[in-house]
């Protein structure tokens, strides 16, 4: 059960991908983790300053697991500057063969990637991404939809309607990113026609996740409606806790201020530092709507070996309703 082309082309038990976490959320620690676990871990490059950093971290990775795991790179702007061929680059040569991309096409770097062998994901928002993805030659999409925390288009589609309208969009496999955090986020996804799905909001509330307690339980507090999106005004589309300060961003965005004015604010830098403290009132912090979904703290593998069970339970009350066989059973 729940073997589909994901899995195998992936090599992995479960069709469950830990998303990139910046902020130097997704560390060895929580990587091994999800792949010991069955499902797909996710380096996230961009938290390494360095590329003997990423190295560093995927060689810790690989003492803590010998599944599959992947190394994400987002193309997005940043403030320092980044030569992202070299982070592909210092993966390949440490033997990781799953690469991510996220952010913009990877179109440039295909040829690199692919030249070693490398099986590459991409994250899209919308068909039109999605068909380009595919056509610059990447073997699965990750659709991410307007619930997800990260950067989702300013198109604002929620995944009931953007997972199908991909599904039917390209032949590789879909997977679905965003809104999901249990069994019945999996089982929808695989209706509308994903193979697999990824998950970040939900593994950010893990035992495993390097998160200060004090914010895992701020987001345990926190609901479906309490979020938002800032950074829509500089073409940087970003899904956040909805607090004073990010309201204050979005009312300087919207104003116009110059973006010299803003970027210190929300500088990486004190992203990373709210997430060691555990004060996150004073930095924008992302998050899914799913969120309201979050009422504990579990292992990874609680989470994964949770939601395939209760998956399990949930395929078998559809066949009930199917054959109309037991009644009680649909309830
Ligand atoms: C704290 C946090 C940091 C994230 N950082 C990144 C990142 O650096 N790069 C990226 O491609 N996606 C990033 N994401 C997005 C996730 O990888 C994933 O696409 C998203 O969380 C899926 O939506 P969900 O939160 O509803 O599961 C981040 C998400 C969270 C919660």
């Amino acid at each position: 059960m729940f073997k589909t082309r994901l899995t195998g082309l992936l090599g992995i038990e479960y069709p469950i991908i830990q998303g990139a976490l910046g902020g130097g959320l997704s560390r060895a620690e929580l990587v091994s983790a999800v792949s010991n676990a069955g499902g797909l871990g996710m380096i996230t490059s961009l938290n390494h300053q360095t590329t003997d950093e990423l190295r560093e971290e995927i060689r810790k990775t690989k003492g803590l697991t010998d599944k599959p795991f992947g190394v994400n790179v987002t193309l997005l702007p940043t403030v320092r500057p980044v030569n992202y061929e070299e982070y592909f680059a210092a993966a390949l040569e440490e033997g990781v063969h799953i690469i991510e991309t996220s952010g913009r096409s990877p179109d440039s770097y295909m040829k690199m990637l692919k030249d070693a062998g490398a099986i590459v994901m991409h994250k899209v928002g919308s068909a039109r991404h999605a068909r380009t993805a595919e056509r610059v030659g990447v073997d699965a999409v990750s659709v991410v939809s307007f619930e997800a925390a990260g950067h989702p288009l300013p198109d604002d589609v929620a995944s009931s309607v953007l997972i199908p309208i991909c599904v039917d969009a390209v032949k590789i496999p879909v997977i679905a990113a965003g809104g999901i955090a249990d069994a019945r986020g999996l089982v929808s996804a695989l209706a509308l026609g994903a193979e697999g799905v990824l998950m970040g909001t939900r593994f950010t509330v893990s035992k495993e996740c390097t998160l200060h307690v004090k914010a895992k339980e701020w987001l345990l507090q926190i609901g479906e409606a309490d979020t938002m999106l800032v950074h829509k005004a500089i073409n940087n589309t970003e899904r956040v806790i909805k607090t004073g300060f990010a309201q204050r961003i979005l009312e300087m965005e919207e104003g116009g201020a110059p973006l010299e004015e803003i970027l210190p604010l929300i500088s990486g830098d004190k992203v990373r530092e709210a997430y060691n403290s555990g004060d996150i009132s004073d930095a924008l912090f992302t998050v899914g709507q799913v969120v309201g979904l979050i009422h504990d703290i579990p292992s990874v593998k609680e989470i994964i070996d949770g939601i395939i069970s209760e998956a399990r339970n949930i395929i078998r009350r559809l066949q009930y309703i199917d054959t109309g066989a037991n009644q009680a059973a649909t309830r």
